[in-house]
């Protein structure tokens, strides 16, 4: 799996959105950070960046792009911000470049980003497997209702899962002791909170709860009053999962209130993938 660790995963999409606008340049791709990405790379170390540019390639075409991101998702934190970004480049660039892409071939180009492009192109709820690129989407007519909880400093995804196999004895995980989610799969399409709770984990909590012990002891006291917790991706977003949207929005603010040092997000989910909002 070069280096990669193979999942098996469910991916939700969630309302709390990354808003990137695309202006038509004849030949450069260029990228201006907005709030909340003070410090990020703006050239082809960027996620988004690679996208226009691997896209541009495929389709050889010359045509360039002025790219501006506002970030609401916590860098770092666990929640794939950054492949928001590059799924909604390709989109926007493929109506900017009039390429007409099909969504598979642009889940091709996005597999080809990072693990979680393809999904955040996507959107919805999935089962994702490989690396977390392989994907099938789960229909069902269901909402969840979440409170995040953010931290400020980040962790690194290559560190979580190299912690990972520090502490499991593995160099290489054994694709067989991945375990399925398919009981988990079932219970996210029933809707039923309380079955979803019983099932939901995150193999990665170890690792990242080495990393940061912190959390562990932060989890456990914001999700009192949830129907569960878990760590979002690789961390550390702690995602408290909520009975209904009144109880999220009471523990939302009940949480502000209390510990007015924790960063709150209030998130719906599950909600459509990168997608065209205005043309101008
Ligand atoms: O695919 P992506 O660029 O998001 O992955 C970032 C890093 O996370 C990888 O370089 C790898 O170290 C780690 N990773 C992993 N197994 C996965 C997904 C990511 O080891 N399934």
């Amino acid at each position: 799996m070069d280096g990669f660790h193979p999942l098996d995963t469910v991916f939700e999409a969630l309302d709390i959105y990354e808003s990137v606008s695309a202006t038509y340049d004849p030949s450069e791709i260029s990228l201006t950070m907005l709030s909340g990405g003070e410090g990020l790379p703006t050239d082809e170390r960027n996620i988004a960046v690679k996208a226009a540019m691997t896209l541009r390639e495929s389709f050889g075409v010359r045509d360039g792009v002025r790219l501006q991101i506002d970030k609401r998702i916590p860098v770092a934190g666990g929640m794939a911000g950054g492949s928001a970004d590059a799924a909604a480049t390709l989109v926007a660039c493929n109506e900017l470049w009039e390429l007409e892409a099909s969504r598979d071939d642009l889940l091709e180009i996005a597999a080809e980003l990072g693990s979680d492009v393809p999904f955040a192109l996507m959107g919805g709820l999935a089962h994702g497997i490989g690396r977390g690129e392989r994907l099938v989407p789960i229909n069902a007519d269901v909402h969840h209702y979440w409170v995040m909880v953010t931290s400020r400093e980040g962790l690194s995804t290559p560190e979580v899962f190299a912690e990972f196999d520090q502490i499991m004895g593995y160099t290489r995980v054994p694709e067989t002791l991945v375990p399925d989610t398919l009981d988990l799969q079932r219970a996210l399409a029933s809707g039923n909170a309380a079955e979803i709770a019983a099932l939901m984990a995150n193999d990665l909590e170890v690792p990242a709860f080495s990393l940061r012990p912190n959390l562990r002891t932060l989890m456990k006291s914001v999700g009192e009053r949830g129907v569960a917790t878990i760590l979002s991706g690789s961390g550390p977003t702690i995602a408290i999962l909520c009975n209904s949207k009144g109880a999220a929005d009471q523990l939302a603010r009940d949480l502000m209130a209390e510990r007015p040092g924790l960063d709150i997000l209030r998130a719906n989910g599950p909600v459509a993938g990168a997608h065209v909002t205005e043309v101008i």
